[in-house]
């Protein structure tokens, strides 16, 4: 159950992010088949607003997992726009290059295969927008790592800042007391980070957008 939004609510919504694509339906149902953590429809849907809106030509991507972002992402680039993609496991990688080749954006994702904890200090080059997806307990480090590499005016977007509706629960099942715990703080600290105008707002599992001032 959907424990952000009501029920109802994300039913009725979901109709309008369903999507066509042979490719993303297919990549949707491995997911859901596999327990592979995608991004939420919802949350696609926004995101890829934000990349029309924006138009960046350099993309940062934080765990590809089978790369149903990356995809998501890449479709809705300009002409000569490119996405990095980050990703550590290479069960995952192998599956994501699968999907990538048999996509028609095969040329705008390059996939950095290895641990983003190593891998962002070693990029030079900034970006004009970073998706945040990755381990929930590197978000920290990770976050730093992003903002450091995000131009001005630049974009981070961060996904399940409200970590299944548990960040804002009174009562936390002992087992997620400490992830939750880790979430909140890193909610406050995306918030009141100075260089960065941020909102968290209810969309999928939570977004967190950022602008870098
Ligand atoms: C939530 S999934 C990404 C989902 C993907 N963005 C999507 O929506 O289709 C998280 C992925 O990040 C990878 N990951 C987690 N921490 C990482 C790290 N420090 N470096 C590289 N990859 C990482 C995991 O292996 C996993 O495949």
């Amino acid at each position: 159950m959907n424990k952000i939004l009501f029920p109802v609510q994300a039913e009725y919504l979901k109709h309008f992010t369903d999507h066509k694509d042979p490719l993303i339906l297919e990549m949707e149902k491995y997911a859901h088949e596999n327990n592979v953590p995608i991004l939420d429809k919802n949350s696609a849907a926004f995101m890829e607003v934000v990349i029309k809106m924006l138009k960046p030509k350099r993309v940062l991507e934080i765990g590809t997992a089978i790369a149903y972002s990356s995809i998501r992402i890449a479709r809705n680039l300009k002409k000569k726009s490119i996405i990095h993609t980050i990703e550590k496991s290479e069960d995952n990688i192998a599956l994501a290059k699968a999907y990538i080749k048999r996509s028609d954006v095969e040329d705008k994702i390059i996939i950095l295969a290895g641990n983003a904890l190593n891998i962002m200090p070693a990029l030079d080059k900034k970006y004009d927008f970073i998706f945040l997806d990755a381990d929930k307990n590197e978000y920290a480090k990770l976050f730093e790592f992003s903002l450091a590499l995000l131009k001005k005016g630049g974009v981070i977007l961060v996904d399940n800042l409200l970590w299944h509706g548990l960040a804002a629960e009174e009562k936390i099942p002992s087992k997620y007391q400490r992830s939750t715990d880790y979430i909140r703080s890193f909610n406050k600290a995306f918030i009141e980070r100075p260089e960065l105008k941020a909102s968290i707002i209810s969309v999928g599992d939570g977004l967190g957008i950022g602008v870098k001032l």
